[in-house]
């Protein structure tokens, strides 16, 4: 029915009023204000009344969504309403963690909630389109959208990108809770050169069928409306002119119905990558890749018509990208009311309430990842304690919202400072100790950044000394990562791992308390700091959250989506590696150099992808795994007894992992292939069971065929990817 809609609406419209539907505009202005002098507002009302807009980002509010609404609806010849687009990453106003959080929980029901609360806000906002979720992979902890994404692993990243869609979009498109989601950045963003934003990707065929394009497999198979495309060349092609990816792979060999917008300016980008000699060429190049969307380049609106008209591309190509845009607005209910997500009384009530706010604090717990607590320093005891919190980071309400927070208030976040202070059973020192970040600036340069200043020291240093236990709050800023946040340096910014030796020194019973949106390499407090707690960035309700699991009233069990480097010189360093003809050193010559590792630091990481800890222990026994099945149709049982050895209740990520020990193409020594979030009673066993099948046991050859071969695999089970209960079978 839909189909016909379109198809309806599409012969009435001019060439000209299908190119504006392809086109995409920023909108910063106050739309219901007069348009700000410079800059080419006054175009954009223009085409906006003429119908040469077919969607608007960055107009936010009910008001002034009905207003540019308005003028389309109003004003132009047809009045086709306009999808109002947004970067929704982790929230709108109540902010969830950022995206790497939130996947250390490997909770795939409180992750689709929490997308579901960003969708339900953003929505009573007057949006009604995400640019999420990220399903980059990311292996390179430098470069500073890691935070976007789920980790580096395809196989956890394939489940959270259909969380994360499912969770924005819901069962009913329609519905005015649920808006639709765009998977990017297709393709390959998370693997640029150094880490450096914006930069080359160069990637064989193994790596991008089985690593990189797995998560945006699993978007679109869970029906995502959208996708963008990337900034970075792949294999020399830039990803915007790409039509190997969009044309071949997502919308032929994937189906995918859904339409493709570029990222920002990126159209216009290919004339600077050296791809397209001028703007129409770089409209021509784009369109006729698969590109259906210009997001703020202005190359679709003023010379697709042209190229049209000339003969230079088909107006088939036209239609099939209008076709699509149409086919998301009619299933969001646009045509139907195009003012449905301008609800004034929606959003008041639905922005910040109380649901959405013990949502992101419920998900804010799950994201902690305890990565050491050795003498059980945690939990913290509720009574009778001296603590010294310490960290200017424990006083920041700003650095927790992370550098997307779309519609959240600066300073609006709950700081670990006051959520300690809730607990009033044990005395509270607080001393900033040094300066992570100058000012609240969003274009943190480090350059700019003080390091040097430790006039704080002494006052830190005799909170430290005074207290039983030293909570040290350090890290990045949540404006050192992100977008355009690429570092060479993954150590504690500015003088705070001299701080934190400094307070070592007179008190070393010291809990770490981490901040940040990326691995960091943290050698020397992984060696000295008797406890080191992983809390990322995570939103609104940070304080609450750290204070509620220091205390013991929330038992953590997340679990690291990315390795942990020793060094930065480490990076990228990813569980899933292949082998390597030289894996080992030679047994009889501890001095022999001809094997692969380095020289002067242990080639493992400090922390493995899937290590976390709990204030509880599990034990692993009993692992059974078939023996053997058919490669043609393959089905291997497995199963093994955890159990909750300590006193307390606890959760546990049961993980699965496989490897192939002979392929037409090398495989990883350990894939990820299965995992189970259960909860344990203490003293209390499960059985937990897991089936290999045909899509965990194959991979994609280099012509991206899936193909499973026989022979000999292993499986490993166990709460981390450094697991030691294994086992084998055969497929015939
Ligand atoms: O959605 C983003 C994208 O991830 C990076 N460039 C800008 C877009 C719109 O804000």
């Amino acid at each position: 029915e839909i189909d016909q809609k379109v198809a309806d609406l599409l012969a009435k419209m001019t060439l000209e009023e299908k190119v504006g539907q392809m086109n995409q505009y920023n909108g910063f202005w106050n739309v219901t204000g007069p348009a700000p002098e410079g800059g080419n507002a006054e175009k954009k009302y223009e085409d906006l009344r003429k119908g040469y807009v077919g969607s608007m980002l960055n107009v936010r509010g009910v008001e002034n969504v009905r207003a540019v609404q308005k003028i389309v609806v109003e004003e132009s010849r047809l009045g086709i309403p306009l999808i109002i687009g947004s970067d929704v990453i982790h929230g709108y106003k109540t902010l969830a963690p950022i995206p790497l959080a939130e996947a250390a929980s490997w909770d795939l029901e409180a992750i689709k909630t929490s997308s579901g609360v960003a969708a339900a806000e953003a929505a009573a906002t007057g949006v009604n389109w995400t640019f999420a979720p990220n399903v980059d992979i990311g292996r390179d902890a430098r470069w500073g959208r890691v935070m976007e994404g789920a980790g580096e692993d395809p196989y956890l990243g394939a489940k959270i990108a259909t969380a994360r869609v499912t969770g924005f979009q819901g069962d009913d498109l329609s519905a005015v809770n649920t808006i639709a989601a765009c998977a990017k950045h297709f393709a390959a963003y998370g693997f640029s050169e150094s880490g450096k934003e914006y930069n080359t990707v160069d990637i064989g065929t193994s790596t991008l069928y089985n690593m990189v394009l797995p998560p945006f497999k699993a978007a679109s198979d869970a029906g995502v409306k959208t996708f963008m495309n990337s900034f970075n060349e792949l294999n020399g092609i830039p990803a915007t002119a790409d039509k190997f990816l969009q044309r071949d792979i997502l919308k032929g060999k994937w189906g995918f119905e859904g339409f493709v917008i570029s990222d920002w300016a990126s159209i216009g980008e290919l004339v600077v990558w050296g791809h397209a000699a001028d703007l129409k060429d770089a409209a021509k190049k784009a369109v006729t890749a698969g590109s259906d969307m210009d997001m703020e380049a202005n190359a679709y609106i003023d010379h697709l018509v042209q190229l049209v008209k000339g003969g230079e591309i088909d107006e088939s190509l036209i239609d099939d990208a209008v076709s699509r845009i149409l086919k998301v607005k009619y299933e969001l209910g646009l045509f139907d009311d195009p003012y449905k997500y301008c609800d004034a009384e929606r959003e008041k009530t639905v922005i910040g309430s109380k649901a959405h706010n013990d949502a992101v604090l419920d998900m804010a717990k799950k994201s902690i990842v305890l990565l050491k607590n050795e003498n059980n320093l945690l939990p913290l005891k509720k009574e009778g304690q001296k603590i010294g919190l310490i960290g200017a980071l424990a006083n920041d309400k700003n650095s927790p919202l992370g550098s997307w927070r779309i519609g959240s208030d600066d300073n609006t976040a709950v700081s670990v400072l006051e959520g300690m202070q809730a607990y009033k059973g044990n005395k509270l020192t607080y001393a900033k100790g040094a300066d992570v970040a100058l000012g609240d600036t969003q274009f943190i340069n480090e350059v700019i950044i003080n390091k040097t200043d430790k006039s704080g020291f002494s006052d830190a240093l005799k909170v430290a000394k005074n207290a039983d236990v030293v909570v040290m709050v350090l890290g990045e800023h949540g404006f050192q990562t992100g977008e355009g946040r690429s570092r060479t340096d993954l150590q504690l910014p500015g003088v705070q791992q001299e701080l934190l030796e400094a307070v070592y020194k007179v008190n070393p019973n010291i809990v770490l308390v981490l901040n940040n949106g990326r691995p960091l390499a943290i050698s020397w407090a992984a060696e000295n700091i008797p406890t080191i707690v992983e809390a990322w960035h995570l939103g609104t309700q940070t304080g609450n959250a750290v204070a509620q699991v220091l205390y013991g009233d929330y038992n953590p069990s997340g679990k690291l989506p990315m390795s942990f480097p020793r060094n930065v010189g480490q990076v990228p360093i990813y569980y899933n590696y292949k082998n390597t003809g030289r894996p080992d050193p030679y047994p009889d010559n501890a001095q022999m150099v001809f094997w692969s590792h380095f020289t002067d630091v242990e080639k493992t990481p400090l922390f493995p992808f899937g290590h976390g800890l709990s204030y509880t222990e599990f034990a692993y026994s009993n692992l059974k795994v078939d023996d053997s099945s058919n490669a043609s149709n393959p089905k291997i049982n497995v199963s093994v007894n955890v159990t909750n050895t300590g006193k307390v209740d606890g959760k546990e990520v049961v993980q699965l992992y496989i490897r192939d020990l002979v392929g037409s193409v090398t495989r990883p020594v350990k894939e990820l292939k299965g995992f189970e979030l259960i909860s344990l009673k203490a003293g209390e066993s499960k059985t937990i069971n897991f089936t290999l099948d045909k899509e965990t046991l194959g991979f994609y050859n280099n012509n991206g065929e899936f193909i499973i071969e026989q022979g000999d695999f292993k499986v490993f089970v166990g709460g981390s990817s450094n697991t030691s209960l294994e086992s084998d079978f055969k497929l015939n």
